[in-house]
């Protein structure tokens, strides 16, 4: 088969390392792809997010499938466009994708269907909102509905903070047309948790549970970023706790979009908080983490290619998925600055001797074949082992064997709960 996987980062350096090892996969392409994934597949000079581009050049190059990874290409309706002009394409509709794409669709949903989620009001208008927060307490959190790269969302210490909060999000429009309504809700506390799972439109089936770490520096301090490492498992879950992520949120949320006529195919992510009363959802996903599927990916045995089929054409609870028995981490090595500004084009060394499989992010090969930091997250380390600590060693071992200029990773992945907003 010849594959087309759309993105650029880490995450699709891992989709692409696990279909290179598919028994029916002869070709892979990736548009655009960055230094790492040149290693194993072709990089296309495509962006994600064009669309059209991506459609007729998968319509030209006859592929038999294309895979989509990133969350924009998926809201702009990349997966409907290919299945319209007959390409099979791996992802959510743009109607499905909605659950990422609008948050106040996604709370509206859980609220009809009765699913666990933080209490909360929607406002579109800002005067309303800013009343509506003279009635409540702190700490308070404030949402905005559309795609903001995971920066639209502030836990507010106090009501003034909550208040300049919705002023820059309605207001000032921080965050473009996707702060035109904003969400307010309740603040959870608790461990939080990732579900990945895979989905057929009917059914959806669970992967291993894992845990990202969202803030840049050590002990859950500093700035908010795309995340800066991850573990599997994410929690050590009971089967009451397993049961009920699966009765209350899983099997609920597929039978929800299933009868708002917005069948959900693909891979479906499930930000979770285990609260005292129990998994509640923090955050709907329409498509795989990053980090946390550079954590996964590798503990995966059953043929990817088989799971993408059921996915497709149905039938995924009747699959044996099968996963390593093990432990994993990985560790983000990032661009000193991030997730502000920094500087790009510094040398990376040390990758093909390190002894850990290694994801690259934002990196790129120069024509003299020297590898050079192109982006915020530059590599994810991969660390395996039969304890979480044995895995987060084989992590940092790799990590210490890898240098570029201003480097800057976490020294706590898997130490501490981590996924603090
Ligand atoms: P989101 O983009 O909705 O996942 O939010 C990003 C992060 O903010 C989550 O991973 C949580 O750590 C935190 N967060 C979001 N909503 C809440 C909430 N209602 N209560 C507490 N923390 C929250
Ligand atoms: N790791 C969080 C995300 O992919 O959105």
């Amino acid at each position: 088969m010849k594959v087309l996987v759309v993105g650029s980062g880490g995450r699709e350096h891992a989709i692409c390392y696990k279909l290179a090892q598919s028994r029916r996969v002869t070709e892979i392409f990736c548009a655009p792809g960055n230094g790492g994934i040149a290693s194993i597949a072709t990089c296309v000079d495509i962006k994600a997010n064009e669309v059209d581009k991506l459609t007729q050049y998968a319509v030209n190059g006859k592929f038999d499938l294309v895979f989509v990874a990133p969350e924009d290409p998926l809201a702009l309706g990349l997966v409907d466009k290919l299945e319209a002009n007959g390409i099979r394409a791996f992802g959510p509709s743009a109607a499905a994708a909605v659950i990422e794409a609008s948050k106040a669709f996604s709370k509206n949903l859980m609220r009809k269907y009765n699913i666990p989620t933080a209490k909360y009001e929607l406002f579109d208008d800002e005067a309303a909102a800013l009343k509506y927060l003279d009635t409540q307490k702190a700490p308070i959190v404030i949402k905005c509905d559309g795609l903001a790269l995971g920066k639209g969302v502030i836990i507010a210490q106090t009501i003034e903070e909550a208040k300049a909060a919705v002023n820059s999000m309605m207001a000032d429009k921080k965050f473009g047309s996707a702060g035109n309504t904003v969400v307010i809700e309740e603040c959870m506390t608790g461990p939080e948790l990732t579900v990945l799972a895979f989905a057929d439109g009917n059914k959806a089936v669970a992967m291993i549970s894992s845990r990202d770490h969202k803030r840049a520096l050590d002990h859950d301090e500093g700035l908010n970023t795309g995340g800066m490492g991850a573990v599997t498992p994410g929690a050590e879950l009971s089967c009451e706790d397993n049961r009920r992520i699966n009765d209350e949120i899983i099997v609920p949320t597929i039978e929800a979009l299933k009868k708002e006529g917005r069948p959900f195919k693909g891979v479906i992510y499930f930000g979770l908080m285990l609260t005292e009363e129990g998994p509640k959802v923090v955050e709907y996903n329409c498509r795989f983490g990053d980090p946390e599927t550079q954590a996964i990916l590798p503990r995966l045995e059953t043929d990817f290619m088989d799971i993408i089929d059921c996915c497709i054409g149905g039938g995924i609870d009747k699959l044996d998925i099968r996963w390593k028995p093990c432990c994993s981490c990985v560790v983000v090595m990032a661009s000193g600055g991030y997730p502000e500004s920094y500087a790009k084009g510094y040398e990376i060394t040390g990758i093909s001797t390190c002894g850990k499989l290694v994801f690259q992010a934002g990196t790129k090969l120069m024509p003299d074949g020297t590898l050079v930091t192109s982006g915020g997250r530059v590599l994810c380390v991969y660390g395996e082992g039969s304890t979480p600590d044995e895995a987060i060693d084989g992590a940092y071992e790799g990590v210490s064997k890898i240098s570029f200029k201003d480097m800057h990773y976490r020294h706590d992945i898997g130490r501490t709960l981590g996924s603090k907003a």
